[in-house]
């Protein structure tokens, strides 16, 4: 029997976080499906990958914010037995005042960044739960802890993308399954050449690489974690932050008003 590689699919593979994420699924053994709109990258990127890691590689160029693409995509990857793990990392996001922002952009935000990820994600679940087994990394941002002004529509899609996962983990609990939410910071990619405020705005000093941040992600991962934040050194903070938001939850499970808002 021919020995045969775990497929992995990655979106947004054409630059940033994605191709770096490609490159090192690449080296660990992957055959790849990379998903993204240039085509023209992917391919280069494809050979380029097949070539130092002798993996297979199939670029599929689809605009996931349109139906018709995203459905090409879910066909895809549902009839791809050998899937293992789904990188959901394609997102865009504009940094501006919500008001200024045309709807169109909110609504472009929405379609990449949530409909997007959980379509796929909902392709994929039924052959993993088939073969109890598999992989999704959601990349959300720090931003889903802490939303800022002039993020109102990427914050809020991010805040989407960690509950969404959460959630997910929860109900997957058990099983072979794996979720994991990745929340990076400021990461120096192509992503602010269309959110319209430049990467030279921000102190260098706060900005990871693609590489850092995807070998720390991928530590994560394989550390067995369910959410993990590679700039944060203080890991304890995170276990604090997660904490108060559950003895939150449990604390507002008293059916009866609070007395501040007695008259
Ligand atoms: N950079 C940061 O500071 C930062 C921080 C926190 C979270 N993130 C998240 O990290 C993820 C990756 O972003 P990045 O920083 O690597 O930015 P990036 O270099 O701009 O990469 C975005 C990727 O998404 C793809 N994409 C965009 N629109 C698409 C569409 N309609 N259909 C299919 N693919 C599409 C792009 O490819 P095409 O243009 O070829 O389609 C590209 O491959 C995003 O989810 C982002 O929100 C980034």
């Amino acid at each position: 029997m021919p020995v045969t590689n775990p497929i992995a699919a990655v979106t947004g593979a054409s630059s940033g976080i994605g191709a770096v994420y490609a490159e090192r699924l690449a080296a660990r053994g992957y055959d790849l499906i990379l998903v993204a709109r240039r085509a023209d990258r992917l391919e280069a990127l494809a050979g380029r990958l097949e070539a130092a890691h002798g993996v297979r590689v199939r670029p599929l160029a689809a605009d996931l914010t349109k139906p018709g693409d995203l459905e090409a995509v879910e066909a895809v990857l549902r009839a791809e037995s050998g899937l293992t793990l789904l990188v959901n990392n394609a997102g865009n996001g504009k940094i501006a005042d919500f008001d200024a922002l045309p709807v169109a952009d909110a609504l472009d935000t929405i379609a990449l960044n949530v409909t997007a990820l959980v379509r796929l994600t909902h392709a994929v679940l039924p052959g993993f739960r088939a073969r109890n087994a598999g992989t999704v990394v959601n990349i959300a941002s720090v931003l889903a802890v802490r939303a800022l002004a002039k993020s109102a529509v990427y914050s809020g899609t991010k805040g989407f993308v960690l509950n969404f996962s959460e959630a997910l983990q929860q109900e997957l609990k058990g099983t072979g399954i794996r979720v994991q939410a990745v929340l990076p910071a400021a990461t120096g990619t192509e992503f602010f050449d269309h959110a319209g405020v430049p990467l030279s705005a921000y102190d260098p000093a706060i900005v990871m690489t693609a590489e850092n941040l995807v070998d720390t992600a991928l530590a994560g991962l394989d550390r067995g974690e369910a959410v993990t934040l590679p700039s944060l050194h203080d890991e304890g903070l995170w276990k604090t932050v997660d904490g108060a938001h559950a003895a939150l939850f449990g604390a507002a499970m008293t059916g009866v008003p609070a007395p501040r808002y007695r008259a």
